[in-house]
């Protein structure tokens, strides 16, 4: 029988929405002002300086003389620094020998989990569930929180075009409207609706700005783009981030309009604070203050004056402000204010989460030992990564395969562990994900045969290897030749029913300074994908990948794709309860996967041109378009496949015409007409046909996951108003324009039907 609900969605925030209101807090302020009171400037600055905690875990500094600095008031924050004995040690410092016992901030890069590790977030984000997001980064808090930190570097909400870039794995791929949903549920899960509990963190929304834009993909590259470009695409996710209430900033290493980030005034002031009405902190990215000395912006002192006079209220690891504001102010370089406003910043960030009442407050060992790693937590963990997995193809239903039989497990991430977590994984215990071989052995018990084979090593260069296995993620590269170890997957797959091959990127293959210029399945890796499709048996590619990939040849040869990103503490679990189909995989992609290198970047809200190619053409002569590759993508934004299949009604309209403050439905009926139950992520792009400036031909505006029986049909009810047709006009002036408009609604960017409607 089928059933009919009306789902509503909402509609977006705009960057201009009402600024977050100023938090008047007179309590907070008059004990704030009665501290800084009796601070001498020397303790003004030390508040403004951010150490780690003596190891050099996510860049190459190691902070010197720690302890020794916090007894002398030099220390405002630590970082990557945890359990409850060590940081209630540093506390303990700060808050009984030092002249006005100041406590210490503590934060870490809790990035997609803490020891609970969940997906990449680029991963995460292809579940296009917020609930879920939000729920993860919950379980982050929680954990961190209890071992001690009060402080997380995410969420990072770069919009990422170029898959080159490694650390477009950090972000949630390439559309600002689904990048500004995943700020907000993030920013909620980690703060909760009170930072002085002792289960949240502060967030901290990172990177200001504009970082995923680096030139040719290359890592720490400059960016140059157009306001109008700016507003409308890149920064929304930064100022949802804000708006939901993120207590802290980070400025990105890249300068923008030949202005390094963390000395932009413009940025860090005008925008962020004037415009957007932050009130919290901004602390540079990791020495990107000391950085713009190589940017060519002057010496230690004068970076650091420039960077106080943008409006950074601390400054990571670099030292510089520690060394060089007194002096700076002695010369009329800095205001006493604009020291005084750093400081009253970091104060009250540390008297919002509650550690002027208690310090100790997170540090508590037997939450340590109860709410961390849980049973409850992994649990959870195994069935948000299960929801991450894309079904890129799956021929004549190759997949879900059956418990029964002989299994071919074959490739160099097939039997790893400190791999499953990913990129940023700075706090996971790597002797504990679950393998792919564990769990796929675990889900069959005695119905049936895993067998395994490395069959080759991640790559054939060995000092690629060596750059893409760091922070002791190794494969353990196999001495064995090439030759060798091909044999022995032969002999392995000859046993087999099915052949599952876990194969693509190591962890560190994407992330911070893991920029590739190919980003394809290493050869030595392919050649082994071939040799066992020779065999004629059924050949699943489970991918393990950090950013999208070129994978034309897969495409074309392999039975069935399960892009799965890294996955987490539970990989080999979750991978199991799709490849067997006890889960119906729903993820779809969040960023474009290119058919080669030459076309990027290449995105779905792309512009038309004066010279389009028409629609399912490869070339026609002057027309934007290559001569060698079509300018189709190799799966689009928003795709991904189900063990089932789901068919669209024609897009209904309550209306042909939208009046300011009146609203359009639209909606559609979506079927399941396969044979299984599946989740579909329905969604709802927009084109402002005519406007005072070159609109994209499709943008992102909602869209509703919804799950459905086999023959169940859903109507689906989007709410259109006049906020969702607005954009920046070359004034920056947040507008909707009257005109044609059409409304797509479909399964992903591409594959989508189509309505008109005027806006009067
Ligand atoms: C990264 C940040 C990170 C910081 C602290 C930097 O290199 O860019 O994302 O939060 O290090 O570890």
């Amino acid at each position: 029988m089928y059933r009919k609900i009306i789902l509503l969605v909402c509609v977006m925030i705009s960057l201009q929405a009402p600024a977050q209101q100023p938090v008047i807090d007179t309590k907070r302020d008059a004990f704030i002002s009665s501290l800084m009171q009796k601070m001498t400037l020397d303790e003004k600055i030390g508040q403004l300086n951010l150490l780690t905690g003596g190891e050099a875990t996510t860049g190459s500094v190691v902070s010197a003389g720690v302890e020794a600095k916090i007894k002398n008031g030099q220390v405002g924050g630590i970082f990557s620094m945890s359990t409850p004995a060590r940081i209630r040690k540093a506390q303990e410092i700060a808050v009984t020998q030092t002249r006005l016992k100041i406590p210490v901030i503590f934060g870490m890069d809790v990035i997609h989990g803490y020891k609970t590790m969940f997906p990449i977030p680029l991963g995460l984000s292809c579940t296009w569930d917020m609930q879920l997001i939000e729920r993860a980064a919950r379980i982050a808090a929680t954990e961190a929180s209890a071992d001690g930190l009060n402080w997380a570097y995410s969420p990072m909400v770069d919009i990422a075009r170029d898959p080159r870039w490694g650390r477009i794995s950090e972000g949630s791929g390439e559309d600002p409207y689904l990048g500004s949903q995943i700020a907000k549920a993030m920013v909620k899960g980690y703060q909760g609706d009170d930072l002085s509990k002792n289960n949240t963190l502060m967030a901290c929304v990172k990177h200001f700005a504009l970082y995923g834009a680096a030139e040719a993909g290359r890592d720490y590259n400059t960016t140059d783009m157009s306001r109008v470009r700016m507003y409308n695409e890149y920064l929304p996710p930064y100022k949802a981030a804000v708006d939901a209430g993120a207590g802290s900033v980070m400025t990105s290493f890249n300068e923008i309009d030949g202005i390094p980030a963390t000395a932009s005034k413009w940025l860090l002031t005008d925008l962020l604070r004037k415009q957007w009405g932050f009130k919290g902190l901004v602390v540079t990215d990791y020495t990107a203050i000391n950085e713009m000395i190589d940017h060519g912006m002057g010496n230690l002192q004068q970076v650091s004056a420039l960077a106080l006079k943008a409006g950074v209220d601390m400054d990571m690891v670099g030292e510089g402000f520690l060394t060089t504001l007194k002096r700076s102010l002695q010369q009329g370089k800095v205001t006493q204010k604009q020291i005084d406003d750093a400081c009253r910043r970091v104060l009250e960030a540390k008297y919002m989460l509650g550690l002027f009442d208690d310090p100790y407050r997170y540090c508590n060992e037997e939450r340590a030992a109860t709410a961390i790693y849980t049973k409850a937590n992994r649990q959870e963990a195994r069935a948000i990564a299960a929801e991450s997995f894309v079904l890129l193809k799956n021929d004549n239903n190759t997949l879900p395969i059956k418990k029964s039989g002989t299994i071919a497990l074959i490739g160099p991430l097939a039997n790893n562990k400190s791999n499953m977590p990913g990129t940023w994984s700075v706090s996971a215990d790597f002797s504990k994900p679950v393998s792919v071989l564990e769990g796929l052995r675990e889900a069959v018990g005695n119905n049936a045969k895993v067998v395994y084979a490395k069959g080759s090593n991640l790559t054939e260069d060995s000092l690629l290897e060596q750059r893409a296995t760091m922070f002791g993620k190794s494969l353990g590269r196999d001495s064995r030749s090439d030759e060798a170890l091909l044999q022995e997957a032969l002999d392995i797959a000859a046993q087999s029913d099915v052949i599952v091959a876990a194969l693509g990127e190591a962890a560190e293959m994407s992330g911070e300074s893991a920029s590739r210029t190919d980003i394809g399945i290493p050869d030595v890796q392919r050649k082994l994908l071939e040799t066992l499709l020779a065999t004629g048996k059924p050949v699943i590619l489970v991918l393990f990948a950090g950013r999208p990939m070129t994978l034309v040849w897969e495409q074309q040869h392999v039975h069935a794709i399960l892009d799965v990103w890294f996955p987490g503490s539970e990989a080999g679990s979750s991978i199991a309860d799709v490849l067997f189909g006890d889960v119906n995989p729903s993820g779809k992609l969040t960023a474009t996967f290119p058919q080669n290198v030459g076309q990027i970047p290449i995105y779905y809200n792309h512009k038309n041109t004066g010279r389009p190619l028409p629609e399912g053409q490869w070339f026609q002569k002057f027309r934007s378009n290559y001569l060698d590759v079509s300018n189709d993508p190799l799966y689009p934004f928003g795709y991904g496949l189900s063990y089932t299949s789901f068919s669209y009604s024609d897009i209904t309209l309550s209306s042909a015409s939208l009046r300011p403050g009146q609203k359009i439905n639209a909606s559609v009926t979506v079927t399941n007409t396969g044979t299984r139950a599946g989740k579909e992520t329905v969604q709802l792009y927009l084109r402002d046909m005519v406007g005072s400036i070159t609109r994209p031909v499709k943008e992102l505006k909602g869209f509703r996951k919804i799950e459905l029986k086999p023959g169940e049909s859903k109507t689906v009810l989007f709410t259109i108003s006049v906020e969702d047709l607005k954009f920046y006009n070359s004034d920056l002036k947040y507008v909707a324009e009257p005109g044609d408009f059409k409304v797509f609604i479909g399964s992903n960017s591409r594959d989508v039907r189509e309505a008109d409607f005027k806006l009067l």
